[in-house]
């Protein structure tokens, strides 16, 4: 399959944003969309992490802190716990820059000493994303140690394939400069929301996808009423091959974007 044949998330995010109209949410990200649109009104920048041709996310030394078991969670705060409140969202993506639906996501942490809870699980936890691929980690900026500079420890796992273990780094730390395992391609982008912080990073595991492809030719029998150049509005209902979907966001219809296609954009009604 060449490139001109693929329909990737960023194929239908530029499309979308050329046609002037909404690109689907679950393709941007809630967190990114409200945020963009909430101070600027814009329309957000394709998330820059993942691309066609993007490599996988590079590995990263496990370091000595590593536990299994961690629980199921995606908050590591409490009320009680010190620190400045950073929010870590994100998408984890096949070589297709397709989703990959309940990836494993293994995060550990130094609290805001820079110390690691060796003994519990304080700063540790585990989650899936989502069917969009989407994950979020509610955590605390970590504090520094001896030797590194600022990172989070991750672990993330496509079903049944090989973990990938790597870190995450924060931007404008003057420690990046000095630290030999800092990798400028694991940098996340990191933003203020009052006096707490916002963080984004999407992964791209070393898993094979097979798009769908734009070269759908004819719907399956049963009926069919969606049709590409149609400029279809939230909540209009098609028929495509005999089953009725409803539209998520507000686009114009094109070839390779029948609905069984895009569930960011049409789902079954
Ligand atoms: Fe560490």
């Amino acid at each position: 399959m060449d490139e001109e044949t693929k329909l990737s998330r960023k194929t239908v995010l530029r499309a979308a944003l050329a046609a002037g109209v909404a690109a689907p949410v679950a393709l941007l990200g809630g967190p990114a969309l409200a945020r963009t649109a909430a101070t600027s009104g814009q329309v957000p920048a394709l998330t820059p992490s993942c691309h066609d041709d993007d490599d996988p996310t590079p590995e990263q030394i496990e370091g000595p802190y590593f536990k299994p078991n961690s629980p199921e969670r995606t908050s590591l705060v409490t009320p009680g716990t010190q620190g400045t409140r950073l929010t870590l969202t994100g998408y984890v993506f096949g070589l297709a820059c397709l989703p990959v639906d309940r990836a494993l996501l293994d995060f550990w942490q130094a609290d805001v000493n820079g110390a690691y809870d060796n003994t519990g699980y304080t700063f540790r936890g585990h989650q899936y994303t989502n069917a969009q691929g989407a994950f979020t980690l509610s955590t605390i900026v970590p504090g520094l140690y001896p030797g590194r500079t600022r990172h989070i420890h991750v672990k993330v796992q496509a079903p049944g394939r090989p973990i990938l273990t790597t870190q995450l780094y924060f931007p404008n730390e003057p420690r990046n400069n000095t630290d030999s395992i800092f990798d400028a391609r694991l940098l996340m982008t990191v933003r203020d929301n009052g006096s707490a912080k916002e963080a984004a990073f999407d992964f791209v595991l070393n898993v094979p996808q097979n798009p769908p492809t734009t070269t759908v030719t004819s719907p399956p029998p049963g009926g069919t009423t969606w049709a590409a150049g149609t400029a279809y509005a939230a909540g209009a209902r098609v028929t495509y091959g005999g089953r009725d979907y409803v539209c998520l966001q507000g686009h114009t219809a094109q070839p390779g974007w029948e609905p069984p296609n895009v569930p960011a954009l049409w789902r079954t009604a």
